[in-house]
């Protein structure tokens, strides 16, 4: 049997991981977290295509593509988690489930950065772990897709 696919989707800026405020967003790179969630996701029986894009409707169309091959979605929508109707909208479309990652915690940083719109289309969001934080919002969305 084929393991469930997981869409896992890195705005922008966040193909610059590793050399982007390092302080912030730790020293891991995009590559290295997409071979740790390759590994995490071949633990769980399950199986991620990992996309990375700096502009939204690539975000939009990548989400509405997952609807006909997917069986959730692993999102870091990166600043467009705190305005994107669009990208909220496009998951609330495809009905799959959803988790939001943030290596940061946003909640503890600008004002501006503890409204988070997309969030509000996801099943729950995990914030402020480090790239740690992408293998368990992979762990957090299982029982979502289990379910289905
Ligand atoms: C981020 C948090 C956002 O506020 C920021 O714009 C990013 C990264 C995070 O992973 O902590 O690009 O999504």
């Amino acid at each position: 049997m084929t393991p469930p696919r997981v869409r896992v989707l890195h705005g922008p800026s966040l193909n610059l991981l590793g050399r982007r405020e390092p302080s912030i967003y730790g020293t891991a790179t995009l590559a290295e977290i997409d071979r740790g969630l390759a590994a995490e996701a071949a633990e769980l029986g399950l199986a991620v295509e990992c996309f990375q894009s700096n502009h939204e409707g690539v975000l939009i169309d990548r989400i509405h593509e997952a609807a006909g091959s997917c069986a959730g979605i692993l999102i870091n929508p990166g600043a467009y988690a705190h305005s994107s109707l669009a990208i909220a909208d496009a998951l609330r479309a495809i009905a799959l489930p959803a988790v939001e990652v943030h290596l940061s915690n946003v909640h503890a940083r600008e004002p501006a950065r503890h409204t988070l719109v997309v969030a509000a289309a996801c099943v729950g969001v995990i914030a402020g772990f480090g790239a740690l934080g992408y293998a368990l919002g992979l762990r957090a969305l299982l029982p979502h897709i289990q379910r289905r």
